[in-house]
């Protein structure tokens, strides 16, 4: 076995954090019994490029205990926990490839170790294996059964790849589950960056304008959160029905150029590049914050930042550096525009993890046993179902159900009118 992690010795202080957050994976770990009696992954090469934590770690021993021979490398340099990825090697046995703070060579160079691995399916959190496997590994398409897309930016870059006709393998868009999506970006997301806005600065909520860019189920999740911690927030937007969702939601709703003076924190979460800019820095107040929990670090166009500031200041405090502007102004970048929920805080919490990876798990299982054609699905809504029960009974809460008469009457079109 091979692997490249920082340090060995963390793996057990690394169990510890797996094993901890496997108390709230609940049905993960129900579909981990199952797979471990079922073997459904046996003899299957599995290359997932995701964020190496403690809830990662739990989908890893899920493959594993399914028969399959997993290596996991990082889908983001600043989101991996050391002492997890240390203990999936020495406790699990798996090859890991991620060390956090690893430069883009390196970063790089771990996700050709993915290929060099010739899976037979993957898994992205932003596309960045399927991207390299297109360009510099075409050759292995053919072995690979299937990718698994966990991440809203990585499903629409899929879906540019099969409108432009270059996609060469099958995909499911995992992310469009609503087990995933649903939970995961909104109540996940919306957590996970108030936690990490408050590690990296300690900063108090109460009174702040907060600018949340991107109404989407991540920034409606975030904007709900900070809300609740006596924020004023704004929204921003460039789709005409969620800027008015957000104004009914009780959001004051403007452009980013107008909120850029009001704001003393900024927060994108909208999956494109350079939502906040030259023109945005220029107006920003002395002290703003700025941080990213969208996509990779693109949403902040740090370049134009840097061009604009007459000295940087780097780590003022751990993940925060200083851009001084000419003015005398200070704005403050967190985790250098990486996504904040991940590089300052832990990401979402396990138990939502619980449901993303457990629509992961049952969709390896699912591809496997289907001959998909070359084009991005959907995940069966039969899997969503499944796992919502699932959910719901590991926290001891039943439903109803449908009398006959609800059924029938829901089913014709000649009664009640
Ligand atoms: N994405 C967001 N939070 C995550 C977590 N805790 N583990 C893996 N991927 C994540």
């Amino acid at each position: 076995m091979e692997y490249h992690v920082k340090d060995e010795s963390l793996a057990d202080a690394g169990k510890r954090r797996i094993d901890w957050a496997n108390r709230d994976m609940p049905v993960l770990s129900l579909i981990r019994e199952r797979f471990e009696k079922e073997k459904p992954l046996e003899g299957v090469k599995m290359s997932a490029c995701l964020h190496v934590t403690a809830e990662t770690a739990n989908l890893m021993r899920t493959f594993k205990a399914g028969g399959a021979d997993v290596l996991l490398c990082a889908s983001n340099p600043l989101s991996t926990q050391d002492d997890v990825a240390a203990a999936l090697v020495v406790h699990d046995g798996l090859s890991v490839y991620a060390i956090y703070g690893e430069d883009d060579d390196t970063y790089y160079s771990h996700i050709k170790e993915a290929l060099t691995h010739r899976p037979n399916i993957t898994m992205d959190d932003g596309a960045d294996l399927i991207t390299v496997l297109h360009n510099d590994y075409a050759d292995q398409t053919k072995e690979i059964k299937c990718s698994m897309e966990e991440t809203t930016t990585g499903v629409m870059r899929l879906r540019a790849m099969e409108a432009d006709g270059v996609l060469k393998l099958p995909v499911i868009a995992v992310n469009d589950a609503k087990m995933k999506h649903l939970f995961d970006n909104r109540y996940g997301t919306g957590q996970s960056t108030v936690d990490g806005i408050i590690r990296a600065t300690d900063m108090l909520i109460a009174g702040k304008t907060v600018v949340v860019a991107g109404y989407g189920w991540c920034g409606r999740g975030f904007a709900d959160r900070i809300r609740g911690m006596g924020a004023n927030v704004v929204v921003t937007e460039v789709d005409a029905t969620r800027a008015l969702e957000a104004l009914m939601d009780g959001f004051r709703v403007m452009s980013m150029e107008e909120a850029a003076v009001e704001g003393h924190l900024f927060v994108t979460l909208t999956g494109d590049i350079h939502v906040l800019r030259k023109s945005h820095f220029e107006k920003m107040k002395n002290g703003a914050v700025i941080a990213n929990s969208g996509h990779f670090n693109v949403e902040i166009d740090l370049d134009e930042l840097r061009e604009l500031s007459e000295k940087v200041v780097e780590d003022v405090k751990v993940n925060i550096d200083e851009y001084i502007m000419p003015d005398g102004r200070s704005l403050f970048v967190l985790a250098k525009g990486r996504l904040i929920n991940l590089a300052a805080a832990e990401g979402h919490p396990a138990s939502v993890m619980d449901m993303s990876f457990a629509v992961q798990a049952l969709t390896s299982e699912y591809s496997l046993k289907n001959d998909l054609d070359v084009r991005v699905h959907d995940v069966p809504s039969d899997i969503d179902e499944l796992i919502a029960g699932l959910k719901l009974e590991s926290m001891n809460i039943s439903i109803d159900t449908l009398t006959d008469e609800q059924v029938k009457y829901l089913s014709s079109w000649d009664q009640g009118t």
